[in-house]
């Protein structure tokens, strides 16, 4: 047996949802460049469900039918209200409503096709209502309900505010979901194929993905990369900041990735949209703090930077929380979760690798009364 650290290199699976070959990420075999240009995240939505773009009218089913389904149980709402709300994070919060839904989700163990793909589709719908509704309680207001007329990007920034937001902040935000869309066998969509691979059902496997998603080191990494920022404070203080970090050899979050080795290709985007949203919104400071960490890390340490550590400023731009980054990564990673968790149950087989054993051997049992 031979141990590959963090799996390192290792194919686990084959799969026909995403790839990354040569630093090139496309969904079903479309360049993401291409889709960020041109897709909306429905349209991402239905790809990587279905691995072919949708005509009109599939697309309009689609979109009828998450709509239909944007509501959250009461009893979701209520339970929130109960919860220590100044002491959970919203991930932990979206952890465990989404694993609360499905036991409101008479077809949680039905599993059919066309009950799983049902539920897909509640799921999908549902998680923005779930992150919108308990950051609103959390800050003593009502939750905002769902308009079925809205597309995913601009119900969650409307549940959230309250506010209607404008063509460029529901531009910015729905090309930010379908960046986050897939990404191959990252560790959260791993955790999911894991999870459903033992025949456990949907909720279980986006319950576990969420769980893997919420660590620093994955999808954490978009809030930590803005508690940085706002250390940092100003231009001036860049330079100190990140070289006392690099010589203490800690992490800078949003950089350094395990497959990409010239450069995340959705971290381009993120740029380009960091740039316009803080020069809209009188925030340059934080778009050129950047570019000096991203000259910072990759000049010294060969590091570029990943999909985290742009979106930060994104988001921050856009108004909204810094502990909801990473519940907003969800709410557009679901997609690639469920697409992933369809395609295992598609073709299952457990997965369940070995682990070299590096304890101690021949060991005899000692009565408790005689242990030291
Ligand atoms: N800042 C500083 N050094 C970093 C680094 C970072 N963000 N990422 C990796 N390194 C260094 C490590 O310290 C290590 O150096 P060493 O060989 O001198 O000990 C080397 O690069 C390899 O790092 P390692 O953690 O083993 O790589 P990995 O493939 O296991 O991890 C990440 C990949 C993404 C987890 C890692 O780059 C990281 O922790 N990045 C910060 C968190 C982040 O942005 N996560 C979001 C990923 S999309």
């Amino acid at each position: 047996m031979t141990t590959a650290r963090g799996l390192e290199g290792v194919v686990a699976t084959t799969s026909s949802v995403s790839s990354i070959i040569d630093d090139t990420l496309t969904y079903a075999g479309y360049n993401i460049d291409d889709l960020t240009e041109n897709a909306s995240f429905e349209e991402v939505i239905y790809l990587l469900w279905h691995r072919s773009l949708p005509t009109q009218a599939q697309l309009d089913e689609l979109k009828s039918q998450l709509s239909e389904n944007y509501d959250i149980p009461q009893e979701i709402l209520d339970h929130f209200k109960m919860y220590p709300i100044d002491k959970v994070h919203p991930m932990a919060a979206l952890r465990s409503s989404v694993s609360l839904l499905g036991l409101y989700d008479e077809e949680s163990d039905i599993m059919t096709d066309e009950a799983n793909y049902r539920k897909a589709i509640r799921i999908q719908a549902k998680i923005p209502a779930l992150v919108t509704a308990f950051a609103r309680i959390r800050r003593g207001q009502e939750p905002i309900a769902p308009k079925k007329e809205y597309g995913i990007a601009e119900n969650f920034l409307y549940m959230l505010s309250g506010n209607e937001p404008t063509a460029v902040e529901i531009e910015a935000f729905d090309k930010a979901l379908v960046l986050h869309a897939d990404h191959e066998l990252n560790a959260s969509t791993f955790t999911a194929r894991v999870c459903v691979a033992t025949l456990s059902d949907i909720y279980s496997g986006v319950t576990a993905a969420l769980g893997a998603l919420k660590g620093p080191l994955h999808g954490g990494a978009n809030e930590q990369v803005m508690k940085m920022l706002t250390e940092i404070g100003s231009a001036d203080n860049v330079e100190p900041y990140i070289l006392e970090k690099l010589n203490n050899k800690e992490k800078i979050m949003g950089f350094g990735h395990r497959v990409y080795r010239q450069g995340d290709p959705r971290a381009k985007h993120l740029r380009e949209m960091s740039k316009r949203l803080t020069e809209q919104n009188g925030q340059p400071e934080l778009y050129n703090m950047s570019i000096e960490i991203e000259g910072l890390v990759t000049g010294s340490k060969n590091l570029p930077p990943n999909v985290d550590f742009y979106s930060a400023s994104v988001y921050h731009s856009l108004g909204i929380e810094h502990d909801l980054f990473t519940p907003i990564f969800a709410v557009s990673r679901a997609s690639g979760w469920i697409a992933h968790i369809l395609e295992q149950y598609a073709n299952n087989r457990l997965i369940r690798p070995r682990a070299e054993y590096t304890g101690p051997n021949m060991q005899k049992y000692i009565p408790i009364s005689e242990r030291g």
